[in-house]
C-alpha cells in the first residue's frame, strides 16, 4: 500500500469513528478534492454547512469558509486543517481598523482620487451612509459578517443587491465584485477598496495573448477579476457557475480565469474538453496549505476547532441566512 493511500485509508477510519463530513472549496489541492464528501464553491459550501447530517465538519478551504460552517452550525465541531489558512481579502476590512473605501468604479457616485483615512472602519461609512444596507462578501470575518446587512458571494451578489430595497448599498470589501454589481443594476453601490491578489494580477492584456493562442476556446472569468478582464469574458460566474458553464456547453475548449486548482475537477469530469489557465501564476497560497496530512492529523487530533463567540455568531448568523433566504 502507498504511503498515500495508507492516509487516505485512516482519514476514512477515523470519518466513520468520529461522524466526520469533509467539506472541500473548488481550489483545493487534488488530492484532498478527491477525499471530499463534497465540494464545492462558497455558496454551495454555506448551504451545506447549514444542512449537513454529521457530529464533525472537516472544511478544507480558509478560515473564513469555517467560519461560516460555524455560524450556520454551532452545534457542530468545525474542524479547519491549517490553522494558517486565512484569505488576504478577508483582512482587507476589519470593523474596528480598516482600509479605505472608493466610489470611483463606472456607474458609482464619482469623485476619482477620493479616499478616506487609513484607519476608516466599516463602521464609519455606515456612519457617513446611514440607512443604507451594507453588503458583505463572505469572504470576511465573523465579526465583519455581524456588522453587516446580509451577505452574498461571487455566485449571487447581483441577485442580493436587487434583493434589497434601496437604490443605494454598500458593498464590501472586494473592488471588483463591487465594480461587476454595479455594472449589472442601476443602484449606487458605494465599494470599498479590497481585492484577492489571485485574480487582481490578471490584466486585459492577458486575456488578449490567451484568446490568440486558443482562438476557439471560451473565456470564463471569476468576478474578483479586473473590470477590464471581465468586459474580455464570454462569461462571468463563480468557481462552480464555471463547472456548471463548462458541462453544458457545446465548446470543446475554455480558458479558466480563476485559481487553477479549478482546473482538476474540470479536467476529470470533461475528457472530451480542453482547458487551460487563463494564467498558471494563478495560485492561492492558502488554498493549497491544506494536505492530507494536514486532513489526518486534523482528525486525530481534533485540531484546529473553529467556534465563533455567541454575541458575534448570532448577528453574522441573521446576514448569512438572509442570503440564504434570497436564493
Ligand atoms: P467561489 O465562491 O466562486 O468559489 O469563490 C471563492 C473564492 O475565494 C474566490 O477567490
Ligand atoms: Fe482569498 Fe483570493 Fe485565496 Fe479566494 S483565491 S481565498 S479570495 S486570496
Amino acid at each position: 500500500m502507498t504511503d498515500r493511500s495508507a492516509v487516505v485509508d485512516k482519514i476514512q477510519t477515523l470519518k466513520k469513528k468520529k461522524n466526520a463530513l469533509i467539506l472541500a472549496h473548488n481550489y483545493q489541492r487534488e488530492e484532498v478534492q478527491d477525499i471530499a464528501d463534497h465540494t464545492g464553491d462558497s455558496l454551495e459550501l454555506s448551504r451545506i454547512a447549514a444542512s449537513i447530517d454529521c457530529e464533525v465538519i472537516v472544511f478544507c478551504g480558509v478560515n473564513f469558509m469555517a467560519e461560516s460552517a460555524s455560524i450556520l452550525s454551532p452545534d457542530k465541531m468545525v474542524l479547519l486543517p491549517e490553522i494558517s489558512a486565512g484569505c488576504p481579502m478577508a483582512d482587507m476590512i476589519t470593523v474596528g481598523g480598516a482600509r479605505n473605501a472608493r466610489t470611483d468604479f463606472p456607474g458609482f457616485r464619482y469623485e476619482r482620487g477620493y479616499t478616506y483615512p487609513a484607519e476608516f472602519t466599516l463602521k464609519d461609512i455606515k456612519k457617513i451612509h446611514p440607512g443604507v444596507p451594507v453588503v458583505t462578501y463572505v469572504n470576511t470575518t465573523a465579526d465583519v459578517k455581524a456588522e453587516s446587512d446580509i451577505c452574498c458571494t461571487s455566485a449571487n451578489g447581483v441577485r442580493i443587491v436587487e434583493s434589497l430595497d434601496s437604490d443605494k448599498v454598500i458593498c464590501v470589501p472586494d473592488k471588483n465584485l463591487s465594480a461587476w454589481i454595479a455594472s449589472k443594476t442601476k443602484k449606487e453601490v458605494i465599494a470599498w477598496d479590497g481585492f484577492c491578489h489571485v485574480h487582481e494580477r490578471v490584466t486585459a492584456d492577458d486575456v488578449d495573448v490567451v484568446r490568440q493562442e486558443h482562438p476557439d476556446a471560451v473565456v470564463l472569468a471569476h468576478p474578483e477579476c479586473r473590470m477590464e478582464v471581465l468586459e474580455k469574458a464570454d462569461h462571468v460566474t463563480s468557481t462552480s457557475g464555471m463547472i456548471r458553464f463548462a458541462e453544458s456547453s457545446e465548446a470543446k475548449e475554455f480558458i479558466i480565469g480563476t485559481e487553477t486548482g479549478l482546473l482538476y475537477g474540470l479536467i476529470k469530469n470533461n475528457p472530451d474538453k480542453i482547458f487551460y489557465p487563463l494564467r498558471k501564476d494563478m495560485v492561492c497560497p492558502n488554498m493549497k496549505k491544506t494536505s492530507l496530512n494536514s486532513v489526518l492529523h486534523c482528525l486525530e487530533s481534533e485540531t484546529y476547532k473553529i467556534k465563533v463567540p455567541e454575541e458575534i455568531r448570532v448577528p453574522a448568523k441573521k446576514a448569512l441566512d438572509r442570503m440564504l433566504e434570497v436564493n
